[in-house]
């Protein structure tokens, strides 16, 4: 007989990480694995992320809201799930400071919902969980708040899985609290659940409301590129596959109840981020493609600052190396290369997602900075 294929329920799956993950997941295990991709398909929601993925026998594709019980009841009936991988949520810090309710209706509400579909999906008589079934909520280095820039001659802090949470944002006070009700499942319950906190993740297929694609994307048309505050605010960039074989090796590898923290030690200034996509376009673009004479350090336009701006944020992945053995596998310099150049070659794509909506969002998000 056959081994049974392993069955996923990936949430936010047509979004920039989930698609990217899917990809991975069926790269890596092929029929080994069925995917079900429940996403509501909000602004940040791509089928076109997915198309090579669409024809196969072993995906669906389900439009559903992960805060409607009724649906994914369904979904939990129809299907003998074994691994839920949680990535839906509202994940733009700018728009959760426009407009902060829907982070805490899908973020919070949302995973609470889904949390007790899959509870009461997989839990037996007893109260146990059967063997084998396992929940990973894909969370932030945001809910540990901000560090300090490195004084001279003193060693800098990093954020561990043991840093209190601190967040500042109404988007990282909606991941941590969703954060404290997986927790929580896992105290009360005996949830069977794992938590990772990833960096900044890079790659394609990330809309470009996100630093990388927006900067990458006004290059090319000549627009200019805002820079909030004094630009040195540090990010630590993952390349995203990276995240995507972290979040499998701690679902296979990790021991649940645990959380693991994913990144790669790539901390970097805005300014440098920049500056650094600036000469890269400058040295794969063609000479005679006539977008290239738009690219230039000239477009760097330095814009009010983000409300609550954290200043650094730098992951320790100390844990997950020890404990599981996960490295990334691409450095900053080669990630962003084939970044550039994804976007280079997709520029239907992003003509999709940037036009409509998005445009209107740009306009007032910019407007009077
Ligand atoms: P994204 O905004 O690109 O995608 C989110 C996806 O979730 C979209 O497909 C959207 O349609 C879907 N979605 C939103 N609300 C939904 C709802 N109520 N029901 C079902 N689907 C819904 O986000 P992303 O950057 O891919 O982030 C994915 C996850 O990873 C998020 O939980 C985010 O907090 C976390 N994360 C992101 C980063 C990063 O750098 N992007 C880093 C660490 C952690
Ligand atoms: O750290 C992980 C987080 O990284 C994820 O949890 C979030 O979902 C994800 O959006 C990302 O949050 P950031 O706020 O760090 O990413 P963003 O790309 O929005 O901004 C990166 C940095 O660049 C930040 O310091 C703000 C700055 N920035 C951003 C934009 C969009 C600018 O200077 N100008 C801009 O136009």
């Amino acid at each position: 007989m056959d081994k049974k294929q392993r069955t996923y329920l990936v949430t936010g799956g047509a979004g920039f990480i989930g698609s990217n993950y899917i990809h991975y997941m069926f790269d890596k295990y092929d029929d080994e694995i069925f995917i079900i991709n429940v996403d509501k398909l909000t602004y940040a929601g791509n089928l076109a992320n997915l198309k090579d993925i669409e024809s196969r026998d072993n995906y669906r594709f389900v439009r559903a809201d992960i805060g409607d019980r009724e649906a994914i009841t369904a979904i939990l009936k129809e299907y003998d799930v074994d691994r839920v991988v949680h990535f839906a949520a509202e994940s733009h810090v700018d728009r959760s400071i426009k407009d902060p309710e829907i982070f805490v209706r899908t973020n919070v509400l949302g995973t609470a919902t889904l949390l007790n579909c899959v509870k009461e999906a997989w839990q037996q008589e007893d109260g146990s969980f059967a063997e084998g079934k396992k929940f990973l909520h894909v969370s932030t280095d945001e809910v540990y708040g901000t560090l300090d820039e490195p004084k001279e001659g003193e060693e800098p802090t990093y954020f561990y899985e043991t840093t209190p949470y601190d967040p500042h944002s109404p988007y990282s006070a909606s991941k941590a609290s969703s954060d404290f009700t997986v927790k929580a499942y896992i105290d009360t319950y005996g949830f069977p659940a794992n938590i990772t906190n990833c960096s900044n993740n890079y790659g394609a297929y990330q809309f470009p409301e996100k630093l990388i694609p927006l900067v990458i994307h006004n290059a090319l048309s000549g627009k200019e590129l805002p820079v909030y505050g004094d630009g040195k605010n540090v990010r630590d960039w993952l390349y995203v596959m990276d995240h995507a074989k972290g979040i499998d090796m701690v679902q296979e590898q990790g021991k649940l109840g645990e959380t693991y923290n994913i990144g790669g030690h790539n901390e970097r200034q805005n300014i440098q981020i920049i500056k650094t996509i600036l000469a890269t376009l400058q040295e794969l673009l063609p000479d005679d493609d006539p977008r290239k004479a738009n690219v230039s350090e000239d477009l760097i336009t330095y814009v009010t600052d983000r409300l609550g701006h954290d200043r650094r944020y730098a992951i320790a992945p100390d844990k997950i190396k020890k404990d599981i053995g996960w490295e990334p596998d691409t450095c900053f310099e080669d990630g962003i290369r084939l970044t550039v150049k994804w976007y280079l070659e997709h520029e239907d794509w992003v003509e999709n997602v940037t036009s409509g909506d998005y445009q209107k969002y740009y306009e007032e998000m910019y407007a009077g900075r």
